[in-house]
């Protein structure tokens, strides 16, 4: 059977699952899920982006309040050109098209990486998306582009020993003087990081955010994750919250 969102909800309310406040995904496997098939990548990388549509809607309806999703990292340019076009121009393709669909589901959109060193029209499709959710309120959509995890760290440094209060702020907050600096800092760490494609690597993402964050990794590739492997994610972090609690 194939569920939908209101039977993700249902299973949540019979097996009494406690949600996670903000979940943040790895999206892996795009790359072998063509291979498999026969498929340049870049058939791979549109299938991943179907698939992310459908995953940010049920989070929203499910009742997820914050979802992070790593869509473009650091690392990615060093790909072939042509990958790395393809993977902007999707990108760029998501903001433009789903600006509409984000504000119809209440959804608001916000991004962390080095945002200032993505092509102009990346940057401005950004901008407007975000202006266009600014007011929605029902979950926050933070996609990371052009994101690592070590750059956000630098960056946070950088802003904190530049702040005219860094010596209030260093000695007030201590290990955690960094937390305010960083890409977001108007939203909670995650509760849960989810690796799709079986990968066993935290991949310069969320260095700082996660450092006490349950890690979840299924072999699922992420254009096949479906809406029961979301479901088992909740499980698992629920199983997971149950065994803390002991
Ligand atoms: C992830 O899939 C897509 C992103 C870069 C966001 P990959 O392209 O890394 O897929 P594999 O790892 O080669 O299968
Ligand atoms: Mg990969």
């Amino acid at each position: 059977m194939v569920l939908s969102a209101s039977d993700i909800v249902q299973k949540i309310n019979e097996e009494g699952i406690a949600l996670p406040r903000h979940i943040a995904i790895m999206l892996d496997g795009n790359g072998r899920w063509a291979q498999r098939r026969g498929l340049p990548r870049t058939e791979g990388h549109q299938a991943g982006g179907s698939r992310t549509k459908s995953i940010v809607k049920t989070c929203g309806e499910i009742g997820i309040r914050y979802l992070t999703l790593f869509g473009f990292s650091t690392e990615n340019w060093k790909r072939p050109r042509e990958e790395v076009q393809a993977l902007l121009s999707l990108l760029k393709d998501y903001l433009l098209v789903q600006r509409e669909e984000l504000r119809a589901n209440n959804v608001r959109l916000i991004a962390g990486g080095r945002i200032a060193e993505l092509p102009p029209a990346i940057q401005d499709a950004l901008a407007e998306t975000k202006s266009y959710t600014a007011s929605c309120d029902k979950m926050v959509l933070n996609l990371a582009i052009n994101y690592g995890g070590r750059a956000e760290i630098v960056d946070a440094c950088n802003r904190l020993l530049s702040d005219p209060r860094r010596d209030e702020i260093l000695s007030l907050f201590g290990a955690n003087a960094v937390d305010q600096f960083l890409y977001s800092p108007e939203i909670p760490f995650p509760d849960i990081l989810v690796r799709t494609s079986g990968e066993r690597r935290i991949s310069n993402f969320l260095l700082w955010e996660a450092s006490n964050t349950f890690f979840w990794i299924t072999p699922t590739l992420w254009p096949d994750f479906s809406l029961e492997d979301l479901l088992q994610a909740l499980r698992e972090f629920h199983r997971y919250r149950l065994s803390l609690s002991q």
